[in-house]
């Protein structure tokens, strides 16, 4: 049987690439940089640097804090 495991838990870009490459892990998922970062994909793309999450906005309130951080200039 084959499976998937898919890490998660505070990981940063460089960290899921060497997971990746010494096959720790199939996939890595991201968290809180997805809740502050709109454009989180295509930022780890270009290797961008990442809208730093305001932990305040977390759990409860309104949609502020969850969709209105910026997206990558174009
Ligand atoms: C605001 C918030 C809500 C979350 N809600 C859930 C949830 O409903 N179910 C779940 O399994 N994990 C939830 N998590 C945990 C995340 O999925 C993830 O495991 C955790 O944030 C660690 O990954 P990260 O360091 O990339 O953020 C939540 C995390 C945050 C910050």
């Amino acid at each position: 049987m084959t499976n998937t495991y898919i890490a998660n838990n505070g990981y940063t870009r460089e960290m899921a690439i060497t997971a990746r490459a010494e096959k720790r892990a199939d996939l890595i998922a991201f968290g809180k940089d997805f809740i502050s970062n709109p454009d989180l994909v295509e930022r780890l793309r270009r290797n961008a640097p990442l809208n730093v999450l305001d932990a305040a906005t977390l759990y409860g309130g309104d949609a502020h804090g969850y969709t209105d951080y910026p997206f990558l200039a174009d």
